[in-house]
């Protein structure tokens, strides 16, 4: 008889849905450090096994990676995004993904590094020193305009920030609670959260569509990722992609490459004012690196501790705290049997508090990457971008992005929580403050 990988009894009909809804994080850490490497677990009638093992990360992403796809809540939560580079399987992926790495090469992304620095400037010039900000909008509105003018090369004007904003909170607030990520009801039913998940879709469609449009119009080649995918012929048919793949990838490029940083520097934020002693080190770094200028993308090699920063914040805090794959074939993950149509998740957030692999898990010390003993960790005990072929096509985009936000933005302002605010992380499609985060704006 097969066995099955121990786990926690869930309730007859449900499984162990509710459980895992009050609180994602919690329950998933929870049976990670009571039952193993593998953990077995059912929502209604959908098997899934929790992975806590690196080595069992490495094999789902990189070792057996053709036997597994995208899970069956992602591809349903996700199903907004259409055949864009997220949600995309096949030699229909791999041609896409082909086709838009040029737009994310080292040297094509020095150059928004120009940008990135220039907008945050602009924002933090807008600061008032005393004032009590909700930062991560802040930062929402930074990456959001970051990614619109370097990879669609369009400046968005304040009322397409709102409505993108409202948009993309729709569709992360759909997500929250419930099955999460990984347990949804189609999209087709017409409950009113799906009603309102399609009317956001449709408006950012609007904005989408006509960015499009305009760039077809002018003609112009931009060097920018959408002049890319809209100068690309089919080596057959000679055809270029229809609006509608376009659409998908802009699409999934906003939403990806957005949200996911902006957390990143959020959580960053709150962690440094919880911390003073690392926070006047990073600022001791920015003084002795930039002196009294702003960062540029040559500095990077010698911001090592503000990278570190970055490094341990998304270790505790990182912004895609879990994603999922389904297996195609059986097959055997930690000596347990794997049966087709198995649903598995990995959670960044379960294995980078792991104390196997970390000392003091919860304490936020970016001394230890740059002690030695981040040399000793096995690959996937660290996976904020994931890995293998699916790898996050934005990491070095991000990297950058995170490092030279943050140092242009710490050179000019100190930041503190501001008074009764309690920020408690929400594990939606990315882990973002619930309730955003409210700070206290301290000029240097
Ligand atoms: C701190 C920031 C970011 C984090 C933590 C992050 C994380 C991830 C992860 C974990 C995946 C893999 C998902 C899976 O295997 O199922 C992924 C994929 C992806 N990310 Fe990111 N990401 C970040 C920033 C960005 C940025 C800035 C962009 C674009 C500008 C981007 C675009 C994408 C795309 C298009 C994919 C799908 C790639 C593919 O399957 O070929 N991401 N990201």
């Amino acid at each position: 008889m097969e066995v099955r990988p121990p786990g926690p009894k869930g309730r007859l009909l449900t499984g162990n849905l509710l459980d895992y809804t009050r609180d994602h994080l919690g329950f998933l850490t929870r049976c990670a450090r009571r039952y193993g490497d593998v953990v077995g677990l059912r929502f209604v009638n959908v098997h899934v096994y929790l992975l806590n093992h690196p080595d069992h990360v490495e094999y789902v992403l990189v070792r057996n990676n053709r036997n597994f796809v995208k899970s069956r809540g992602e591809r349903i939560s996700l199903g907004f995004l259409g055949n864009g580079l997220l949600t995309s399987e096949g030699s229909f992926w791999r041609r896409q993904r082909r086709l838009a790495q040029p737009a994310f090469h080292r040297e094509r992304i020095a150059a928004y590094g120009g940008v990135m620095v220039e907008r945050a400037g602009r924002m933090v010039a807008g600061w008032r020193s005393g004032e009590v900000r909700d930062v991560h909008e802040d930062m929402g509105r930074l990456t959001l305009e970051i990614v619109a003018r370097t990879l669609f090369g369009v400046p968005l004007r304040p009322a397409e920030f709102e409505e993108v904003g409202d948009a993309l909170a729709t569709i992360s607030r759909r997500f929250t609670g419930r099955g999460g990520v990984f347990f949804q009801v189609p999209e087709k039913i017409p409950t009113p959260g799906n009603l309102r998940m399609r009317r956001a879709i449709r408006r950012l469609d609007a904005l989408i569509y006509g960015i499009i449009r305009d760039r077809r119009a002018s003609g112009e080649d931009a060097g920018d990722l959408l002049s890319m995918l809209l100068a690309v012929r089919d080596e057959e048919t000679g055809e270029g992609m229809t609006d509608e793949q376009l659409r998908d990838e802009a699409m999934t490029v906003f939403l990806a490459g957005h949200e996911t940083t902006a957390n990143a520097l959020s959580w960053t934020w709150r962690l440094l004012a919880e911390h003073p002693e690392v926070e006047s080190r990073l600022f001791e770094e920015l003084r002795e690196v930039l002196a009294d200028r702003s960062p540029a993308v040559e500095d990077l090699p010698q911001l090592r501790y503000t990278d570190m920063v970055v490094k341990e914040s998304m270790r505790l805090y990182p912004p895609a705290w879990a994603f999922g794959r389904e297996a195609l074939a059986d097959c055997e993950i930690g000596g347990y049997h794997v049966p087709a149509g198995t649903q598995l998740i990995m959670s960044q957030w379960v294995m980078h508090r792991d104390p196997r692999y970390y000392e003091e898990p919860g304490e936020f010390r970016p001394e230890r990457w740059g002690d030695g003993s981040a040399e000793q960790l096995p690959k996937y005990a660290y996976f904020p971008f994931g890995g293998g072929p699916r790898l996050c096509i934005g990491q070095s985009f991000a990297k950058m992005e995170t490092v030279l936000l943050l140092a242009t933005i710490a050179r000019k302002f100190r930041l503190h929580p501001a008074p009764g605010e309690r920020v408690t992380p929400q594990p939606s499609i990315t882990l973002r403050p619930k309730n955003g985060m409210r700070m206290v704006l301290e000029r240097r």
